[in-house]
């Protein structure tokens, strides 16, 4: 589902990503490791196609990215995408529910029905029941960061990037998460890319990989994992 070949990215004098290969395929979950300032939200986005590596390819189900127009690329996240952001990105104007509604009715899947089910499904699964009615000023950052989630999923997206997506939950919650985004790798056969400090979330995954200054090499669970950052 994700190939990623060479990715060299540099911001001025500063060398980000150098020879990043990584594939996932669909109904993987594989975990990204690497200390603070690595480059992991970098690498994300540049998947995403929301920012530009200097060198490589990053093919997205046989198409790719780099040779996406601004508009194809919007087009690629709608319908393939689900993005877990670090900084949750979460609209502040719209309610729980709308929010995580938001990619269905982009793709004209929302409305009364289907869309809806899944919408509060959703929020049940990430602990947020009976939450839909509020806005996101009402919420702990734990709560946003569900949000985040299930929206991310909603879609059931192709290719799930999620940035530290346990990083403000308490271990039953993030376990809870971590198994909905198996549930999602493994019934939707979507492809995980998960970013994570957690030893908990690499455990659980296919595959655990560490993100270093010279590239991408495999990693032990176990060993590998930081302790999360203060
Ligand atoms: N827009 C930017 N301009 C300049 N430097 C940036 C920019 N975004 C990130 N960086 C730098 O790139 C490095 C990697 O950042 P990031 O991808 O956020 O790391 P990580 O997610 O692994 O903590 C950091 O040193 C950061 O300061
Ligand atoms: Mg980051």
């Amino acid at each position: 589902m994700l190939q990623i070949k060479g990715l060299t990215k540099r911001y001025g004098d500063t060398r980000v990503l150098h020879r990043v290969d990584l594939q996932v395929a669909s109904g993987e979950f594989v975990a990204l490791l690497g200390e603070s300032g690595v480059g992991k939200s970098t690498l994300l986005n540049c998947i995403a196609g929301l920012d530009d590596a200097d060198e490589g390819r990053i093919v997205l189900g046989g198409v790719e990215v780099g040779a996406l127009d601004a508009d194809g690329r919007a087009l690629m996240r709608r319908e393939r995408l689900g993005f877990v952001f670090q900084a949750f990105h979460v609209l502040p104007h719209l309610s729980v529910e709308e929010n995580v509604a938001l990619p269905l009715r982009l793709l004209g899947r929302a409305g009364p029905g289907a869309g809806q089910d899944r919408v509060r499904m959703l929020l049940d699964a990430v602990g947020l029941a009976g939450l839909g009615e509020r806005l996101p000023a009402q919420l702990s950052g734990g709560q946003l960061q569900r949000v985040a989630i299930a929206r991310a999923l909603v879609h059931e997206p192709a290719l799930i990037l999620a940035d530290e997506p346990t990083g403000n939950l308490d271990p039953t919650t993030a376990a809870r998460v971590l198994d909905l985004l198996l549930d999602q790798a493994r019934r939707s056969g979507a492809a995980c890319l998960l970013v994570t400090h957690s030893q908990a979330a690499a455990a659980r995954a296919d595959r655990v990989l560490r993100l270093t200054p010279q590239g991408v090499e495999a990693a032990a669970a176990a060993a590998a994992a930081a302790p999360a950052p203060a």
